[in-house]
């Protein structure tokens, strides 16, 4: 039966399959054309990284799930050298000596796309993801006091009522012959700590039985393992955001609390229950001296920002330390010698301990083997391109970053044994010296 004179299926299928055609024309015109503008035919790299940044984004995908980031990268070092296009306008620098050139103060290269996930509630202006080293600067130094020496040596009393309510958990487990999981407490101690010193008051995750306040530790880890991953493709980032489905309409408990915090400094700035400066009032005395560019929504940025920040690497840093030590029996044994013929008392005071060579050895150590970045910390190259130290140019708008953790690996740097980590910690005093 004819429904529709002049109407055949089959007609439709063709069309289908002439616009699918086009469009895929279109798409590998556009692909092949934005790889051969990048100008980076020079730079070795797998086939697919030429054309799409779907290639980083799988390879980042990989490396999280199976957590062999470092190994990922070292095998793309061991394969195309110290440079390597890594998508249609990026670089990955496997050189040491690149580091500088490509993050020196002097450098000035400004921040690329990968940061736009780390913008808090769209706003630009969260230090982290500024892009321009321009503003970006104008921002810092409006806080840089906060972390002077002298105000981060005012913070400590702080961090020892952490520090102390951390041991007498450790103890009570230790008394009672109970398990603890330490990597679940070096994060509720991190984030306790950074909340009193950024806000004068923990969080309350060491609190009773501990747990996971405002679900920090669970939503860090999930945005962990998200911006590791659309941080390959930015745009991503602002589809999802732009999505209904993904867009939050409530403020999290979490952003509640921090809120509240802060309206309630901004309205009495010297509260009788704050003996002594933290962060927040820093940044406090800051919007009344910059209202602004300090507004009231920068001070909640930057408080916010902070504890997210300030939390975040610590506690995986921390929980890699203690990690390393609980499985180095003999580097504990030398550590606890040198403290205790430092004759340090507890909470250890930073002036005490700043000098002592295996502590500060086994830290770097730590540091080294864990890196604290899920992605390449991105620059963009300027107008004039920019040359490696090995020689190699780089031209203009390219995306370019070193692996931190491969870069750590490197036996350049850190000798033949720089992969093996069972010697790792025994190895840190050495290194230190
Ligand atoms: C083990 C300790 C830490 C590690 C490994 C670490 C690591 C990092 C890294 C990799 C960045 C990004 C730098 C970039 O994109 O160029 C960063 C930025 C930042 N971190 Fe940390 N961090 C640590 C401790 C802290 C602490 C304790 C605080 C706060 C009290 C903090 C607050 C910040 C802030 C505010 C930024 C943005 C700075 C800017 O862009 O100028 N961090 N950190």
């Amino acid at each position: 039966m004819d429904f529709l004179p002049g109407f055949h299926p089959v007609g439709v299928a063709q069309w289908a399959l002439v616009v699918t055609s086009i469009g895929i024309v279109l798409l590998l015109s556009f692909l092949v054309l934005n790889s051969r503008q990048a100008g980076l035919s020079h730079i070795p790299g797998p086939f697919l990284a030429r054309y799409t940044d779907g290639w980083a984004l799988y390879t980042a995908w990989r490396g999280i799930h199976f957590h062999n980031k470092v190994h990922v990268q070292r095998g793309l070092q061991a394969r195309y050298g110290d440079v390597v296009r890594t998508g249609p306008r990026s670089v990955t620098v496997f050189d040491p000596a690149a580091v500088p050139v490509i993050y020196g103060v002097r450098s000035k290269l400004d921040k690329g796309n990968a940061y736009v996930p780390f913008r808090q509630a769209g706003m630009t202006t969260s230090l982290l993801s500024i892009p321009d080293e321009k503003t970006h600067s104008q921002y810092r130094k409006l806080v840089s006091n906060a972390y002077s020496m002298t105000s981060l040596k005012g913070y400590e009393p702080y961090v020892d009522d952490m520090v102390n309510r951390f041991v007498e958990v450790c103890n009570q487990h230790a008394f009672a012959r109970k398990p603890m999981n330490l990597s679940l407490w070096c994060q509720y101690y991190c984030f306790d700590v950074v909340s009193k010193i950024t806000m004068g008051k923990p969080l309350g995750s060491m609190q009773g039985e501990g747990h996971d306040a405002y679900g920090l530790v669970q939503r860090v880890r999930a945005f962990g393992f998200y911006s590791g991953l659309v941080s390959q493709m930015p745009w991503l980032h602002k589809v999802l955001q732009d999505n209904a489905l993904m867009r939050k309409t409530r403020p999290s408990p979490f952003m509640k609390v921090v809120g509240g915090t802060v309206q309630a400094r901004l309205r009495a700035p010297d509260p009788e229950d704050q003996p002594r400066p933290d962060l927040l009032s820093h940044f406090v005395a800051t919007h009344a001296g910059y209202p602004s560019l300090m507004d009231e929504k920068q001070v909640l940025i930057m408080t916010s920002g902070n504890l997210i920040a300030g939390g975040l690497s610590p506690s995986a840093s921390f929980d890699e330390l203690c990690r390393y030590l609980a499985t180095h029996p003999g580097s504990q044994d030398k550590l606890y010698a040198e403290l205790q013929q430092a004759q340090c008392r507890l909470p250890a005071s930073y002036d005490h301990v700043k000098n002592l060579p295996y502590l500060e050895g086994t830290i770097r150590e730590a540091y080294r083997l864990h890196s604290s970045t899920s992605f390449n910390l991105q620059r963009v190259t300027g107008t004039a391109g920019l040359e490696l130290p090995n020689g190699v140019q780089i031209p203009p708008n390219t995306n370019i970053g070193c692996p931190a953790g491969a870069i750590n690996q490197d036996v350049r740097v850190f000798g033949a044994d720089a992969a093996v980590q069972p010697r790792a910690v025994d190895a840190a005093r050495e290194r230190n010296e």
